[in-house]
């Protein structure tokens, strides 16, 4: 890193930093001794507990009670960051954190589901970010975040005729405290959630798109779901690759066909009782060892010869948080100003030794 270098403290502000994706981040972060980061929340409680539990870390920790709705208050923790991370539970905090990031002359990573909301308000940003020499990226994390990335980690030894990756992700939903703004952000998801891939360089929709993978968790293939992602896009318009697609793996028959159909129905009529529906049904029938697998199929353009990618780990929030710092790291050490997402960002070979120096597999 350029500052660890120049020997110069890293500052960095994590927004969410209690929350399971945010302490991991956190934590990762503090692994570097030049690393000051300041980790935001609205409860104290909450951050007392995040500082005794990284006591001993390497690099510096300070907290501070924030509600990302307080403008004042986010651009005061904010105002002396080199990159500001947001891991909060809505969604809808990526585009007002980036904006005020920019606008004190900052870089932003978000880690937030990706949405074609989102990504209108985050392209506006563009000239901002090239005046001010920042960079706002985003999608960042597993999913979105890793699969465009195995896609051009693979292209680098030649181009593919066809790619397409799926993730599949176990949590004990039962053992965590994830926020009721979290589960009701994660029922928009799925609300919002495009069944499209792209097929010759064409965008098609439709459920008809499905895909099996197997992912080596000794349970053969599984047919899994399409899910437009940015990066995705981004992948078919630069002609990277003309057929392409991420595919999302289920939680069990009961999940899939039961819970999820209702509360889709119960979303229209009261997005709380969604909510409850669908945090019941993941505490209740989908709580299982975690773990996280993304799987690439490719076939080479010269040939049609098959290349396959397992990227793995038994923690789902460790492969959410790994590519989030590596991509940190990289924006410090290679700043290219503008709005990206991770996958589109980053330089692959590196980055996908990052991870493996974190533990996470890349059987290529
Ligand atoms: N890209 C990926 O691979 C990936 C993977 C996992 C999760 N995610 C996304 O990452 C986000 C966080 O997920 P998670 O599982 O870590 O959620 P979580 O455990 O519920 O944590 C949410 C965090 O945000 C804080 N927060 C919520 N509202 C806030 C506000 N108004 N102001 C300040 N802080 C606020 C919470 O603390 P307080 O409530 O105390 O304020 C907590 O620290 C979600 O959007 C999720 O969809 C992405």
């Amino acid at each position: 890193m350029r500052r660890l270098l120049k020997n110069i403290a890293l500052r960095i502000t994590v927004f969410g930093a209690t929350g399971q994706a945010g302490r991991c981040i956190t934590r990762f972060l503090l692994n570097d001794p030049s690393c000051e980061v300041t980790g935001c929340s609205r409860s104290d409680t909450r951050l007392r507990q995040l500082t005794s539990s990284l006591a001993g870390s390497p690099g510096s920790l300070q907290t501070r009670v924030v509600d990302v709705a307080s403008e004042a208050h986010v651009l005061e923790a904010m105002s002396s960051a080199d990159v500001v991370v947001g891991a909060t539970s809505q969604s809808a905090d990526g585009p007002v954190l980036a904006d005020l990031a920019v606008r004190c002359g900052t870089s932003y990573l978000g880690i937030h589901l990706s949405s074609e909301t989102k990504w209108a308000k985050l392209r506006s940003m563009q000239e901002a970010c090239v005046e001010k020499g920042v960079m706002v990226v985003d999608d960042a994390g597993a999913h979105p975040g890793l699969p465009a990335a195995m896609v051009r980690y693979a292209a680098m030894d030649g181009p593919l005729r066809s790619a397409w990756v799926g993730g599949k992700f176990a949590l004990p939903w039962n053992d965590l405290d994830v926020t009721p703004a979290t589960i009701a952000d994660f029922v928009a998801e799925i609300e919002s959630m495009q069944p499209a891939v792209f097929k010759n360089g064409k965008k098609v929709r439709g459920y008809r798109h499905a895909r099996a993978f197997d992912f080596e968790i000794g349970r053969g293939a599984e047919t899994c779901t399409p899910m437009f992602l940015e990066e995705i896009g981004e992948l078919a318009r630069s002609g990277t690759v003309a057929s392409t697609g991420f595919f999302i793996g289920g939680f069990g028959r009961l999940v899939d066909y039961g819970i999820f159909p209702l509360s889709m129905g119960l979303v229209k009529l009261n997005r709380r009782w969604a909510s409850q529906v669908m945090w019941w049904g993941l505490r209740r029938l989908a709580s299982e060892a975690p773990y996280g697998v993304l799987i690439l199929d490719a076939e080479r353009a010269s040939d049609g010869s098959p290349v396959r990618i397992r990227v793995s780990h038994a923690d789902p929030y460790v492969l959410t948080a790994a590519p989030a710092v590596a991509t940190i790291r990289q924006m410090l050490s290679h700043p290219k100003p503008g709005v990206w997402t991770q996958a589109g960002f980053v330089e692959p070979q590196s980055f996908f030794e990052s991870l493996q120096g974190w533990g996470i597999k890349v059987d290529a």
